[in-house]
């Protein structure tokens, strides 16, 4: 097998709340599933990610809590952090945007574009709050989207109809800091002219790798660029963010979308410094596939905002893939932080401690891969229920327990291999590929169902074979074979349950007494060997009704 270089990005989540399922959902299980995926076949991995610390969102979100931005972001830059690893988010690296290699890198990539003459100095006309003595750009100011109407539009996007807007787009924009009317004052920002990187991007994404995307990703780049794609400011009259490099830029800071996906190249930067590596070839080896997993509302950062950023840099790779998601809605409405309609990820342990792996695999067998989805607490209660306890759990302790009944804990040989052994052997050695296949086409949903199919082979195996009746008729060979063929499935579910449930994974590893096995390795021709089994332990537990009704009732009370 031929090792490769992969550089995986997840989303830099805003640090001004805590995470929800939505944002698991949409961004971070499918790329840690996708990076655990990739470091079981050997390959090289940078798992990249961190928070985003810059925006009006954070000092909005300051003022409303009576504290300072610096400590809104260290607040949930530490939830948000622990959130992932109580998950088992395997990030190599897990930085945040207001640290100083941050910092030197987004203005170095400025100096460098300003050198090279990429951006447009021009002065405009942007709202201006009299009251607060502040420019309003982006969150600072709401209004009415002029594509949809929708009444509480920001003034960088509209969340209804998912348009990217200029604050001056807004019809009837109201400050968000006073409440007041703003007007109109001239001010000097950069640019960088979207409209020069048209026919490189058509080239790139609509042309040579147009077979790549996922059809929501293509119909949104394809969308913008033929609407015609237009300068776009990347400072703000802040003070919060990224001072912008220039004497004659005081006040000024770098727009948020202009310095966080540059984020992810100062993570992998500080993850190299830690581990003694060279960050260079994750990001300029052409060789290397960079990977971004994001949710839609950054589709157009990702495919037009960022590469422009890249390609004028000049000697940055490209992405090979962005496998963005569309939304996870909740019982049927969209998760809104500010209406509290979510499941925070931190409130989910402790109602269901130790169940991370339920919800990643409930995210993941239900995610929003082609069209929004609905996450309901019973549809969670029947995944688990109906398929990771009656039938994931269930095969994997019957054979635990059969083997300790008829052989005391050891692992039987195959004696007499019939023609439906075969078969069956054959089959079951087919899913490490087929579910790797799904994995790498970023088909995360279907490969999490295929490996449940998996399980259901094992228990029809045992259904059809019934060697407890065997056993009692003294065929001990034919109990040892059929034992060893299912004690292979015990085993082949343990690997490729990995990237889906780490944890479950682990626990089914150690009773089985396996240690590390390589996803491409293993084959019908290579089989995995079996040693002395441990004691069954539960695996998964039953969800009861009550517990549902709790959750429900906890959701509607917070309408
Ligand atoms: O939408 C968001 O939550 C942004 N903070 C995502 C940033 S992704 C990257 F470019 F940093
Ligand atoms: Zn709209």
């Amino acid at each position: 097998m031929i090792k490769k270089r992969y550089t995986v990005t997840a989303a830099l989540p805003y640090a001004n709340g805590p995470i929800h399922i939505g944002h698991l959902a949409g961004a971070y299980v499918p790329a840690d599933i996708f990076s655990r995926y990739l470091r079981l076949c050997n390959h090289d991995v940078a798992f990249i990610c961190g928070s985003d610390e810059h925006g009006a969102a954070i000092p909005i979100r300051a003022k409303k809590d009576g504290i300072s931005p610096q400590e809104v972001i260290d607040k949930y830059h530490l939830l948000i952090k622990k959130s992932f690893s109580d998950f088992g988010i395997s990030f190599d690296n897990y930085s945040r945007t207001s640290s100083k290699i941050h910092h030197e890198t987004a203005k170095e990539f400025f100096k460098d574009l300003h050198s090279k003459n990429v951006f447009i100095e021009k002065e405009s006309e942007q709202l201006y709050d009299e009251a607060e003595n502040q420019f309003l750009a982006d969150r600072y100011v709401e209004g009415e989207c002029p594509k949809c109407g929708f009444k509480e539009a920001y003034g960088d996007q509209c969340e209804s109809c998912g348009s990217s807007l200029n604050a001056t787009d807004l019809i009837n924009p109201r400050s968000k800091l006073s409440g007041n009317k703003p007007v109109f004052k001239k001010t000097k920002h950069w640019f960088l002219p979207l409209d020069n990187f048209e026919s490189f991007l058509k080239k790139w994404f609509l042309k040579d790798n147009k077979d790549k995307w996922k059809i929501n990703v293509l119909g949104q780049v394809k969308s913008w660029i033929n609407e015609g794609l237009k300068p776009r400011a990347i400072t703000r009259d802040l003070d919060w963010g990224v001072p912008v490099p220039l004497n004659e830029a005081k006040n000024k800071v770098l727009y948020v979308w202009f310095d966080a996906p540059i984020g992810y190249i100062s993570s992998t930067k500080e993850w190299a410094l830690l581990t003694n590596k060279d960050w260079k070839p994750y990001w300029k080896d052409p060789e290397t596939k960079l990977v971004h997993f994001i949710g839609k509302d950054n589709i157009v950062f990702h495919c037009i905002i960022f590469p422009s950023i890249l390609k004028a840099s000049e000697d940055y790779i490209l992405p090979d893939n962005v496998p963005a998601n569309e939304f996870l809605n909740l019982e049927g409405r969209k998760i809104s932080t500010s209406k509290n309609w979510a499941i925070w990820l931190h409130e989910y342990l402790l109602d269901f401690p130790e169940m991370q792996d339920i919800l990643r695999y409930c995210l993941t067998s239900n995610a929003p891969e082609n069209k929004d989805n609905d996450f309901t607490w019973k549809d969670f209660q029947a995944k688990n229920n109906n398929e990771l306890v009656a039938i994931f759990g269930n095969f994997i302790n019957r054979v635990v327990v059969l083997t300790h009944k008829y052989f005391e804990g050891n692992s039987p040989d195959k004696i007499e291999i019939n023609d439906s052994d075969k078969e069956i052997l054959q089959e079951i050695y087919k899913y490490p590929k087929l579910i790797g296949e799904l994995i790498e086409n970023y088909k995360f949903r279907d490969a999490a169902n295929t490996l449940i199919d998996l399980a259901r082979v094992g228990n029809k195996f045992l259904a059809d074979q019934e060697p407890w009746k065997l056993f009692k008729t003294g065929d001990l060979e034919r109990v040892k074979t059929i034992m060893n063929i299912s004690l292979q499935i015990c085993a082949i579910l343990g690997l490729v349950c990995d990237p889906f449930m780490p944890s479950t994974s682990k626990k089914l590893k150690s009773i089985l007494n396996l240690g590390h096995i390589s996803w491409k390795d293993i084959s019908l021709e290579n089989p995995i060997n079996l040693n002395r089994i441990n004691k069954a332990e539960l695996i998964f537990r039953k969800i009861e009704d009550e517990e549902i009704e709790r959750q429900l009732q906890k959701l509607n009370e917070a309408k």
